[in-house]
């Protein structure tokens, strides 16, 4: 069964995407201050929105429950998420129609808090479109985008080669392509011969993530840029997953 479908996860992503932070660190938890909105952070701090144009055309591949989505709205005419889950694109659909969701964050064992994600303030929702989709094979009709956005996706995909190759058709000439991922490697999610980088090749030498995006897209895209962005997932009151992803900045050749 895939995780992503679970009540867990669902609550834990909907915490992650839109919870204060008052409600995901603990007390004293300020030195994990800076990996907090991480989902608004994959926008703000590698989309170049100045060069945007005013009806620009964002896709959000991997959306989850929706955050990254929101923010890409900010500034792009129109929206469109796509995730193979259902259970989360009902709930970012709901976000979206209703302006908010209830859910129960985890405390510890069965006890809970009862939170509510909201529509972040100055959104218009009617720019987003969540679907249901697989990355690996996603519909011929979904058009051209100005940005298009994965973020921690790449290494949770059977063939994330797949994906990449339907990249240059979908970024516009002169669009940016966003790819954040912690490279996190897992046999159960992705088998070893589609790894993009984490292995030493026949002669010995180190591959790195990074060099297999740069095979994958360098004939289609120019490398902008690259940085660093922790994010934090609160699994319950005591335990926290903060992790160090690495963002790369892509831009489509004319
Ligand atoms: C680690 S989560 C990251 C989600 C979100 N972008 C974020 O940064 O919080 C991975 C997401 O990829 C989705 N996913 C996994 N396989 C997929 C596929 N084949 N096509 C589309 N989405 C997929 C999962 O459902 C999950 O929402």
């Amino acid at each position: 069964m895939n995780p992503y479908e679970t009540d867990k996860l669902l609550a834990e992503y909907l915490l992650f995407h839109f919870g204060s932070a008052e409600e995901i660190l603990p007390a004293g938890g300020n030195g994990l201050a800076d990996a907090l909105d991480y989902p608004v952070r994959c926008v703000t701090e590698c989309v170049e929105m100045a060069a945007l144009p005013a009806d620009a055309r964002a896709f959000d591949l991997g959306c989850a429950v929706g955050r990254s989505s929101f923010e890409l709205a900010r500034s792009c005419r129109s929206v469109t998420g796509i995730d193979f889950s259902q259970r989360f694109i009902a709930a970012a659909q709901r976000i979206a129609q209703e302006g908010e969701l209830a859910y129960a964050g985890a405390d510890e064992g069965a006890l809970t808090t009862q939170l509510v994600a909201r529509v972040p303030e100055g959104v218009e929702t009617s720019r987003v479109v969540f679907q249901q989709g697989d990355a690996m094979d996603l519909r011929a009709d979904l058009g051209t985008f100005d940005v298009v956005l994965l973020a921690n996706l790449i290494d949770r995909l059977r063939e994330p080669g797949r994906c990449l190759a339907r990249l240059p058709a979908l970024v516009k000439p002169g669009g940016q392509l966003v790819i954040t991922s912690p490279y996190t490697w897992l046999e159960e999610f992705t088998p070893r011969v589609h790894w993009l980088g984490g292995f030493e090749d026949a002669a010995g030498l180190r591959v790195m993530t990074r060099d297999g995006l740069q095979t994958a897209l360098g004939e289609t895209f120019d490398f902008v840029g690259v940085k660093d962005l922790p994010f934090l997932i609160r699994e319950h009151a005591r335990k926290y997953q903060w992790t160090l992803a690495e963002a790369t900045m892509w831009r489509r050749r004319a």
